[in-house]
């Protein structure tokens, strides 16, 4: 092999057509977030009423301004490579009230946005909701609410029809159990309501929701594919015994297959059922439900992975007076020798991913998926900046080539993995945690106008998606 044979020679090459790029929301990125007739959502509401729940106080205002550079990032991703990118669309936005008139400036936003990717090879990858539920809608309900999910429908409905011409992958929800155990378990979103058998019936209308979407979406004849994007963590027993095992089983069966098993397969888990029966928190189910949810499962799944759980069998009871949780059922522990992301405070656990791709594969059909979030958030980056200006992020290449040998592996035996996208394309502003953790291939520099430069991990990943592989 000669030098220049060397330097493109490809170990780990992909399927052809593998979808490189990345990952980002509405809120997260947009700024703007009182212009042009935007409504406000939970989060610009909840940083009104308490400020002091945010890192370092920073709200959802100040973001990459997404908004106004849209056209600069766009040219930045082409430049690395991305052949798609997920963006979302902010309900308040296009529907300043959740529901009623439709914002002409937000249709008119999002089509320059999406014409632009699609101008520049980059396909559209477009959430329907990304954790920001529109102020209107949240106080009648938020996804308590039968009436908020008929709103979300509209609104879902209005995007295809708009959009639709041009985007061909939809996404009905982004990890919906988050708004569930953030806003309804463990009081990190709004409405910090702590209340398990309301997080069951918010669960319950939101997986209701995806299901109608997917029937909204289909009764259009639109020539594309909807899906969801769910957060996989598998749950590892501590050992074999069965207490472990149960333990790691009943995890699972609350935070993986909770959403997987409904949106796949169109049927709730046996044993997660049997537990809100006996509970006595069982939803409020309406007439026709179920048969909505059997018949419009999706076509796609986007995988978020960050990291597992580590379940062993639960050691002492809760005290009589605790609110109920899934952690009635199991502990966690944290295994000896474990590799962390300290600044996330989340396991690194590169095998994961390709446990979750055999569980699709062997258990879900083989549903045609793609990792849609996998990603590194790193607290004071800028110290690895070098002369030239470039952020030399090699733990983040690492942790991503890491990660997809395992995604690599998956496909070379069968598994249907179509790409992978990194969480996130330009550092940008998250939930409660604000700047603290960046995520990019592109760093944002907040004291220089939030100007953007590619850090040494998107010039690698450039080189990835060009070669399709490493
Ligand atoms: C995912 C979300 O949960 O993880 C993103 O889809 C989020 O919105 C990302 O930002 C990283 O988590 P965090 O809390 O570190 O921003």
């Amino acid at each position: 092999m000669n030098n220049q044979e060397r330097e493109t020679h490809v170990t780990y090459k992909f399927p052809d057509g593998f979808w490189w790029g990345s990952a980002a929301s509405a809120t997260q990125t947009e700024g703007a977030s009182d212009v042009d007739g935007k409504g406000k959502n939970i989060w610009d509401h909840w940083y009104e009423l308490e400020p002091n729940r945010f890192f370092d106080g920073v709200g959802p205002e100040k973001t990459s301004q997404f908004y106004y550079k849209y056209k600069e990032d766009i040219a930045l991703m082409k430049q690395i490579g991305h052949n798609s990118f997920r963006m979302s669309i902010s309900w308040a936005r296009l529907f300043p009230e959740g529901t009623g008139d439709i914002n002409p400036k937000a249709v008119e936003f999002y089509h320059n946005v999406i014409d632009e990717l699609i101008a520049n090879d980059i396909e559209p990858f477009v959430g329907l909701f990304h954790f920001d539920m529109p102020l209107a809608m949240q106080e009648i309900g938020g996804w308590e609410s039968r009436e908020v999910v008929d709103a979300y429908v509209r609104y879902v409905t209005a995007c295809f029809e708009e959009f639709g011409g041009k985007v061909k992958k939809w996404f009905t929800h982004n990890e919906p159990i988050v708004p569930v155990e953030g806003g309804y378990l463990y009081d990190f979103h709004y409405p910090n309501i702590v209340d398990f058998k309301k997080a069951v019936q918010v669960a319950y209308h939101t997986i209701l929701s995806s299901a109608k979407a997917v029937e909204a979406y289909r009764a259009l004849s639109q020539d594309g594919q909807i899906g969801i994007v769910l957060n996989l963590t598998p749950s590892y027993p501590r050992s074999q015994n069965p207490a472990d095992l149960k333990a790691a089983r009943i995890c699972d069966a609350f935070f993986n297959r909770s959403f997987l098993d409904p949106s796949v397969k169109g049927t709730f888990p046996e044993d997660l059922v049997e537990i809100l029966k006996e509970k006595g928190f069982m939803p409020a189910i309406a007439k026709g439900d179920l048969e909505t949810i059997k018949n419009n499962t999706v076509d796609i799944l986007g995988v978020n992975y960050y990291q597992p759980r580590r379940v062993k069998a639960k050691e002492s009871m809760p005290h009589p007076d605790s609110p109920f949780m899934p952690e009635f059922y199991f502990d966690y522990y944290e295994m000896p020798g474990r590799k962390m992301n300290r600044h996330r405070g989340w396991e690194i656990y590169e095998k994961g991913i390709y446990d979750i791709l055999s569980n699709l594969k062997e258990n879900y059909g083989n549903i045609e998926c793609f990792i849609s979030e996998n990603g590194m958030g790193v607290e004071g980056e800028e110290k690895f900046r070098n002369a030239e200006g470039m952020i030399e992020d090699d733990y983040r290449i690492d942790f991503i080539r890491e990660h997809l040998k395992w995604v690599h592996k998956a496909a070379s035996e069968g598994s249907n993995v179509k790409g992978y996208h990194l969480w996130t394309f330009m550092d940008n502003w998250s939930w409660s945690n604000a700047y603290k953790n960046r995520y990019g291939f592109v760093s944002v520099n907040l004291d220089k106008d939030g100007e953007r430069s590619i850090k040494k991990s998107g010039y690698w990943i450039q080189e990835v998606s060009k070669n399709n592989g490493f």
